[in-house]
């Protein structure tokens, strides 16, 4: 798999998380980093998109915010003619069902503002038909020249990396139809059934001599738990259950085979009496066994469900950046006025009121 990802920047904050997030992603896969000004029209090459792009008037910049930005970081003039919005727009063909992730970066003091270039960005590459893999993300910066707030270069490696597993394992799922999910699982509870005999066996030849029976029994269905819950996360890391359906199907399907199993072989091959086979479920008598078809039957819908938790949260600690510090904003102001003046590039007046937000050359005051 390859993955690019494309960086817009004036003041260099985008650009070094962009680094960051680029070497999280290259944790999983190929990865290639550039520039909004090198960045190529046709990406039928590449199997995800990662787009950064920096906060201008509530959105993606725009020709006139661009200007500004050039004109205070001193960045190339190439840049004022296309950012992240006209190249995204001017991308052929269309990315129809490339899968992207989209982060941004924006000011910390305004975080609560609604708007923002990575919502931007998502809406207008989502309608051009590619795929988000995960929810947009803003890093913060302290000031509108930056620097990151502290924290923020190590959340970018670790989304970057995220990044990279959801988009594997959406690959993995699409190559492999939902019927083949299922095929591969259904075989792979042999590999259950042989987990289940071999700690049946560690329980008869060893765990029976050091406690007693029902003790031996207890200890081995929680090992048994653990051993089916180890070896179900390694088979939806290796095929990825499409669905909470195939998912809940595939617990049913194992269930049924393992109670088949259970008593078709206890009984008509061991010879052992059903009410023998029966006692291990007595839960009143003290028995748990009952545990593990229960456990066989939501293992893999709760297996899939915190591994796609895990995938597209924050880690912990990722909100608690040092917010205090100094005036934030730096140079900029934004504040709301009732009848305001629209600055180029503002999309949406919020509550009806106009939004204003001032750039002041930060020469100007000197
Ligand atoms: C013209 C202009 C408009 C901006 N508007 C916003 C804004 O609406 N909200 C915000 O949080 N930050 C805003 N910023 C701050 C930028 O988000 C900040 O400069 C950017 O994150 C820095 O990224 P860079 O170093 O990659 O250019 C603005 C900055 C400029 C230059």
């Amino acid at each position: 798999m390859r993955a690019i990802v494309v960086a817009e920047s004036y003041f260099g904050n985008t650009a070094r998380l962009a680094r960051e997030v680029e070497a999280g992603v290259a944790e999983v896969m190929d990865t290639e980093l550039v520039s909004i000004e090198g960045a190529p029209e046709d990406l039928r090459q590449f199997d995800l998109l990662v787009v950064g792009a920096p906060t201008h008037a509530f959105g993606m910049s725009r020709p006139a915010t661009r200007g500004e930005a050039v004109t205070r970081s001193g960045a190339t003039g190439a840049l004022v003619n296309r950012g992240i919005r006209e190249w995204l727009s001017g991308l052929r063909p269309r990315p129809v069902g490339l899968a992207v992730a989209v982060f941004d970066t924006r000011v910390d003091r305004v975080r609560h503002l609604p708007g923002s270039a990575a919502s931007g960005a998502s809406r207008l590459l989502r309608s051009v038909g590619a795929v988000p893999v995960t929810a947009k993300e803003s890093f913060y910066v302290t000031g509108a020249e930056g620097p990151l707030v502290d924290g923020e270069l190590e959340r970018g490696r670790e989304w970057g990396r995220r990044v990279g597993v959801l988009a594997r394992e959406r690959a993995g799922s699409r190559t492999l139809s939902a019927s083949a999910v299922y095929a591969r699982w259904s075989i792979a509870w042999l590999g259950g059934s042989v987990l289940a005999v071999l700690n049946g066996g560690v329980r008869d030849l060893f765990l029976v001599r050091l406690l007693d029976e029902p003790q031996a029994r207890r200890l081995s269905t929680l090992l048994l738990l653990l051993l089916l819950t180890a070896y179900m996360a390694y088979l939806h890391r290796r095929w990825p259950l499409t669905g909470a359906r195939q998912a809940l199907a595939v617990g049913a399907t194992w269930v049924s085979l393992t109670l088949a199993f259970e008593f078709g072989f206890g009984h008509y091959v061991e010879g052992k009496p059903w009410s023998t086979l029966l006692a291990d479920y007595d839960l009143l008598a003290g028995r748990v066994w009952l545990l593990v078809p229960v456990w066989t039957l939501l293992a893999p819908l709760v297996i899939r469900r915190v591994s796609r938790r895990a995938a597209a949260e924050p880690p912990d600690g990722g909100d608690a950046v040092d917010r205090e510090g100094p005036d934030v904003l730096g140079a900029m102001v934004v504040r709301r006025e009732p009848a305001g003046l629209h600055l180029d590039g503002v999309d949406d007046p919020l509550d009806g009121r106009a939004v204003v937000v001032d750039v002041p050359d930060p020469d100007a005051g000197a």
